[in-house]
């Protein structure tokens, strides 16, 4: 068999597979029977712009304490909320617990691509790959790393984004009838450990002999990215409000818009400041304790740290005092607790 036929290439990646699979909590391993769906759609979601590494705990944690699709739906918002804090994109957590309900009153998850589609927060790459995963349908399972290796494998030198059609079509024509489940997360692996966006460690490539790139002698150079417009940096201000030593006001932000439904320090809005305009004037008691940077998708944060510490502060509302000896069970997200360590730093060196 000609090494780059379309087959050919399944058959070797399927064969690297068997006996090069990752062990990973949600995987059944490769020939083995399907996984359970709970585990593939949680794993999945988590694993959307997060590295393996950084989801393995927070799996383990939720599939502890919610072992099955029924008991995250009835689950309280405010403590799968707080599970979450750390993984970021905190949109998905509040699409988890809509999906995880929705599929509760269903009885089951889907087990089509197109029934799975129709979930909330599932989009054409967590639906594909549930399909293929969860339910051994055939589904064209297009994630990152299979861009880089598809464009590797074929040479494709239009820079990503606009090369995402010719990719999906390529990845479509490669992926068989048959343990199509296998086959995506053998493309994964293959991207994650070989195939990797630098340095990619070709003497070890099953496919190798079917790579155009390769050919080429600079597999490393592909894919090529469309220039990336530098991020917006915005300004904001959090404060923090401490009495007697011992608790600091926490609200709760709103459920939509960024970090929505998180439990968070106060802050003057910057969230919904897109202009990235200055930042209001301080006045009162306020003392500066510095500020901490984040990055998020669309721009970038210096959110300034304003700090109050009293014996009693009127006219709080819409928060709660939280004692600062559990402030790791507040499931602040990332960046406020960023600034929480920032504030608590602060003091010491006072
Ligand atoms: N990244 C996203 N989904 C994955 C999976 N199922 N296995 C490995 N890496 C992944």
């Amino acid at each position: 068999m000609d090494a780059s036929s379309d087959t050919a290439i399944a058959s070797l990646l399927l064969d690297w597979y068997d006996a090069h699979a990752r062990v990973l909590p949600w995987r059944a391993l490769p020939g083995t029977a399907a996984p359970d769906p709970y585990r593939v759609w949680l794993s999945e979601v988590m694993l959307q712009q997060t590295t393996v590494a950084a989801v393995k705990d927070y799996f383990a944690a939720f599939t502890a304490r919610w072992p099955t699709v029924q008991a995250l739906a009835s689950a309280d918002d405010a403590q799968v909320m707080a599970a979450w804090a750390g993984l970021g994109y905190y949109a998905r957590a509040r699409n988890l617990l809509a999906c995880a309900r929705e599929v509760a009153a269903l009885g089951a998850f889907p087990d089509t691509e197109e029934g799975l589609r129709a979930l909330p927060g599932l989009g054409a790459y967590t639906a594909a790959a549930v399909a293929a995963i969860a339910f051994g349908r055939r589904a064209v399972v297009v994630d990152a790393n299979v861009e880089r290796v598809v464009s590797r494998l074929f040479a494709i030198e239009e820079p990503l984004p606009g090369s995402r059609p010719t990719i999906r079509a390529r990845a479509d024509a490669i992926t068989p009838d048959a343990r199509a489940g296998d086959f995506a997360q053998a493309m994964m692996d293959l991207g994650a450990t070989v195939c990797t966006a630098r340095n990619p460690r070709c003497l070890l490539c099953p496919l190798a002999s079917a790579c155009i790139a390769r050919l080429g002698g600079d597999p490393a150079r592909l894919p090529v990215k469309a220039a990336k417009k530098a991020k917006a940096v915005r300004q904001g201000r959090a404060y923090w409000i401490e009495r007697n030593d011992s608790e600091v006001w926490l609200v709760r932000r709103p459920g939509s818009g960024m970090l929505g439904g998180m439990r968070a320090l106060p802050d003057d809005g910057w969230a919904a400041r897109a202009d990235g305009s200055g930042l209001p004037p301080l006045a009162g008691p306020w003392e500066s304790a510095g500020r901490v940077s984040h990055v998020f998708t669309h721009f970038a944060l210096e959110l300034n740290l304003s700090v109050y510490c009293g014996v009693r502060f009127d006219g709080l509302e819409g928060g709660e005092w939280w004692p600062l000896d559990r402030l790791d069970e507040a499931g602040l997200p990332t960046l406020f607790a960023k600034a929480a360590r920032l504030a608590l730093a602060e003091k010491e060196d006072a």
